[in-house]
This record gives C-alpha cells, structure tokens and sequence, in this order.
C-alpha cells in the first residue's frame, strides 16, 4: 500500500516519488538547455513554491544564465475588476532577454495568465513558462506550458515545495489527498 501521511488535519498518500521528480526535472533541464544553445536566459522562479523545483532544475542548466525570483500578489480589487495580481521583486529588466518562468504548478492557470500578460508588455526576446506540475482538467488559460514535469488530475497535492495551508513544502517527493 501507498505511504499515507498526515499533513496538519489532512492525510495525503505517496503519489511521485524523488526519484520519479529527479527524472523528469532532468528532461526538463535537458530540452531547455537544448532549445537555448548559443543563448542566455533569466529565469524567473515564482516564490514561494516554485523553490525546491527551481534549485534543482537550475543546477542542471548549462547555458549562461542569470536567476531572479518574485512573488506574486494576489488582493481583490475595489471595483468590479475582481483579483488583482501583482508582480513583486523583480528586479531584473526583463526586455530583450530569454525569461523562463518558473512555477511550481498551473492548476486553473488564471495566476499564469496575469504573470505572463505583465511580463509579455516587459518585451523579452522570448518568453516560457516552465511548471513542474500542470492540471490539463483544470486549465483555463491559452497559452502554453512550454516545459512540463508532470500532468496530473485536479486533485490537490503537497510536497516538492507544494504546501497546504503553509505546510508540506519540505517533503522531497509528492503526496496527493487521500478521501477515506
Ligand atoms: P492557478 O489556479 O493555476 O492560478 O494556481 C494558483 C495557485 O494555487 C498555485 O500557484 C498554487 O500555489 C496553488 N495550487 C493549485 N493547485 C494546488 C495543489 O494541488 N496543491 C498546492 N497548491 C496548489
């Protein structure tokens, strides 16, 4: 049977393993450093939980780079624009570089959707978006996830930098809610 954990009131079971993650960050590494030949890039890693996925995906990166990482903000607006969603920190100019986002997951894919909007009106030469995770089922945006670790189902999941509720960030591999 599935290793079962408790993260704070919820039990969640083993579903990608750390060897599994070390794999497919791997491929990841590989196709990026491949399609950048001859170029450099910035990476932008979304904090927070973009971290582990990010230090592990960078140590495999051969091409010059730079990396930065931000956060984004999310408050609702006054009127009747809904959420708002800010960049904040980042403190590279983006124009004219090869920028890849960093992410740690695109469930709906409305977070992204802002991000990339902000940064697409900074004209970078380039700009991709990297996730370690991505729910197809859930995925309301249209654009592309250029580089993806794992597709997976809508079901919530922790670990790997993933939390729920602040927690479960620092498992090295992946637990998926576990209803019983
Ligand atoms: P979005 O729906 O793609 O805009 O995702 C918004 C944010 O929800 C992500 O950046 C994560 O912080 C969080 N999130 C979505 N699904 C999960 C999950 O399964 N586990 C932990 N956080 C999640």
């Amino acid at each position: 049977m599935d290793k079962i954990i408790a993260v704070k009131d919820k039990k969640f079971a083993l579903s990608i393993s750390a060897e599994e993650i070390k794999k497919n960050v791997k491929r990841l590494a590989d196709q990026i450093n491949s399609d950048f030949e001859g170029k450099e890039v910035l990476f932008v890693g979304v904090l927070n939980g973009s971290f582990m996925f990010a230090s592990d995906l960078i140590k495999l990166i051969t091409v010059p780079c730079k990396v930065c990482f931000m956060k984004v903000s999310s408050y609702e607006g006054t009127e009747s624009s809904g959420k708002v969603r800010q960049l904040i920190g980042l403190t590279e100019d983006v124009r004219n570089r090869n920028v890849v986002v960093i992410e740690d997951i695109v469930d709906t894919g409305l977070t992204m959707t802002d991000v990339l909007h902000q940064l697409q009106a900074m004209e970078p030469a380039s700009l991709r978006l990297a996730s370690l995770i991505f729910k197809p089922e859930s995925f309301r945006g249209n654009y592309n996830v250029d580089y993806v670790g794992f597709r997976i189902p809508n079901d919530f999941i922790v670990g790997y930098g993933l939390d729920y509720d602040g927690y479960g960030r620092n498992l090295p591999e992946i637990y998926t809610i576990f209803d019983c």
